[in-house]
């Protein structure tokens, strides 16, 4: 048998503004997937018969990146991850079967987490139609605090480039790892709102509120230099300049439209324990991200106002073979 884990993601600053080419910058979390196979003799998932077209990237490993042909696999996947929330979980999902993949093969060959979050993105832009970003299968794959711009962001590791062919023409990235200071005082508390977050939509509503409004670009470059702010904070270990830069951020993407009630809802519920607290992702419905020194106060507080919390470390480990 081969198991495997991979965490899921949060983006700290830079959702939206990361498609137009500014920086995004997230942290890997504690709460992940687990995916173990064994041979056996048919195919199947979760107990039930594998059926490709229900799990695309699933698939898109085995198949197109593996080109795998052996004996039947039983595939078992365990999720800690809220799903369709922003966190990440498919492009954990892909990297963990990866993962559990190559040890299957070749139990003495290296992890390869480069090559796994290469896989895991092209699982995703198959998976969502030409168009996804490297930022959560490459946290997931290489763990962290991760920075994914149009362009090399100075006092980061340069890790890998990722191009994708979108519809849009061709996109690149530069993938660069950030330090965070070991041993901070402070977490990161996720609320999910219980909806659903369309990454599609809101980005095509963004796409649309610029081409009306032309004058929202500010915002843009506005997410752009809080982004920068906010991770030299981050690197230096000021935790209140990293909470000032998620306020500020926030506030960018409300005037983006990308908030909803049940998101501001969460965030006001959290605010009074936080250094910083903001939607993370798409938005919509999804997730909102609170740091803070007091997490139970916080999941306490997300919890009364009818959201499911989720506290973790800032910049967990990456994708791993489990034992
Ligand atoms: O899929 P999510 O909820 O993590 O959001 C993705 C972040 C966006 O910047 C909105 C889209 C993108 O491709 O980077």
């Amino acid at each position: 048998m081969a198991r495997a884990f991979a965490p899921g993601k949060c983006i700290l600053f830079g959702e939206h503004a990361v498609v137009y080419g500014h920086p995004a910058v997230a942290v890997a979390i504690d709460a992940g997937v687990e995916v173990s196979i064994r041979e056996s003799s048919k195919w199947t998932i979760e107990g039930m018969d594998f059926d490709p077209s229900r799990h695309p990237h699933i698939t898109h490993i085995l198949r197109d990146v593996f080109k795998y042909n052996g004996v039947p696999l039983e595939i078992d996947v365990k999720s800690g991850l809220f799903s369709a929330a922003g966190l990440g979980s498919s492009a954990a999902i892909s990297n963990a079967m990866g993962a559990a993949l190559q040890f299957h093969i070749d139990p003495d060959s290296d992890l390869d987490r480069i090559g796994l979050a290469r896989m895991g993105h092209s699982a995703e832009a198959i998976a969502q139609k030409g168009r996804a970003s490297p930022t959560d299968t490459a946290t997931s794959a290489l763990g962290g605090c991760v920075v994914v711009s149009g362009e090399l962001v100075s006092e980061t590791t340069h890790i890998f480039d990722a191009s994708l062919e979108t519809p849009e023409g061709e996109r690149t990235w530069s993938i660069s790892r950030a330090i965070v200071p070991e041993g901070l005082d402070a977490w990161i508390v996720l609320g999910f709102t219980g909806i659903g977050s369309p990454t599609g939509r809101m980005v095509a509503g963004v796409a649309s509120l610029l081409e009306e409004d032309p004058s929202k670009e500010t915002e843009m470059e506005a997410i752009g230099k809080i982004t920068h702010a906010g991770l030299a904070a981050l690197s230096a270990g000021n935790l209140e300049g990293v909470g000032i830069a998620m306020n500020a951020c926030h506030e960018r993407l409300k005037s983006l439209n990308v908030s909803s009630p049940e998101l501001e809802n969460l965030i006001e519920a959290a605010r009074p324990h936080s250094l910083g607290v903001k939607l993370t992702g798409a938005g919509g419905g999804g997730c909102m991200v609170s740091l803070t020194r007091d997490p139970r106060r916080v999941a306490e507080a997300i919890e009364i106002a009818g959201g499911r919390p989720l506290i973790s470390k800032l910049g967990a480990d990456g994708v791993k073979i489990l034992t």
